[in-house]
């Protein structure tokens, strides 16, 4: 099931997560609301670890970040124009920013998870990293050779209890079904138990190690990176792609 629902009293798009965890939704970014909580996740030690910072996160980056995912998540709402079930493909995700509903019907932003065209980050030359990534940002809509990327991070409270694993299995639906999603990149720090689980849990294979690779802060990281092809099987029948 990929199917979209909308807020009805915002129109905000959303996707909601299978149970156990129903009381989650993914929609698109919200300034007001994201700047504050993200800037709290992002500074958490065990978090800003694995995601390759090393400086303190504040509401200015965060900002500037948030309004550059929105550009894009805003370009893909506009053409939904209220679609509940895939049409023709769409050329990015209109959602990312996850959330817990409360009893009151308020939420709570809990992490990102956002399914966007490769930035071949792990390639050092800048001329042939913006080489690769201008041809795939040029490739159009439904495209099946277009590569994509998924990252993510969730808040420390509510990690360790198969959120996450759940949130991408989402999220390569949606893509499969709603973008024509066929083949996506990712990594992780080595030693990244959690996140480099997520990904296999979901189908991905590590394919490569480049090792002592990132500079972070004083140390030189290790990146272990991953690829999922649509077809993909997992021994879990219920986490099985198209
Ligand atoms: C990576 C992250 C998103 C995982 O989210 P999560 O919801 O806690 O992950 P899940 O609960 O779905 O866990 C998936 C698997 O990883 C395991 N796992 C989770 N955290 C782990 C850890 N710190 N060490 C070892 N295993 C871990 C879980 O036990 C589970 O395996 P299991 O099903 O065999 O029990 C979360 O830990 C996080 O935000 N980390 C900091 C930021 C980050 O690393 N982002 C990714 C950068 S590549």
């Amino acid at each position: 099931m990929a199917n979209l629902e909308y807020n009805a009293k915002t129109g905000e798009p959303f996707l909601r997560l299978a149970p156990p965890f129903s009381n989650f939704i993914i929609t698109p970014p919200r300034i007001e609301d994201d700047v504050d909580a993200s800037v709290e996740i992002m500074n958490d030690p065990f978090v800003y670890k694995w995601m390759g910072r090393t400086t303190p996160y504040n509401a200015e980056l965060a900002e500037r970040w948030i309004r550059t995912v929105k550009v894009e998540t805003d370009a893909a709402v506009e053409k939904l124009k209220g679609a509940t079930e895939p049409g023709s493909a769409l050329s990015a995700c209109p959602v990312r920013h996850m959330r817990e509903e409360l009893a009151d019907g308020k939420t709570v932003f809990v992490g990102d998870v956002g399914l966007v065209r490769s930035g071949w980050t792990e390639i050092v030359d800048a001329e042939e990293r913006a080489r690769l990534v201008a041809a795939n940002a040029a490739r159009l809509a439904g495209d099946p050779e277009i590569v994509w990327h998924i990252g993510y991070y969730l808040a420390p409270g509510q990690q360790g209890r198969g959120l996450m694993t759940a949130a991408v299995k989402r999220m390569i639906e949606f893509g499969v079904a709603w973008m024509n999603v066929k083949y996506i990149k990712s990594s992780a720090f080595e030693g990244n138990h959690g996140s480099l689980k997520v990904q296999q849990k979901n189908g991905f294979v590590e394919v490569d190690k480049l090792v002592d690779h990132v500079q972070v802060g004083e140390e030189r990281r290790t990146l272990v990176l991953m690829e999922w092809r649509a077809g993909t099987r997992v021994d879990d029948t219920d986490l099985a792609y198209g």
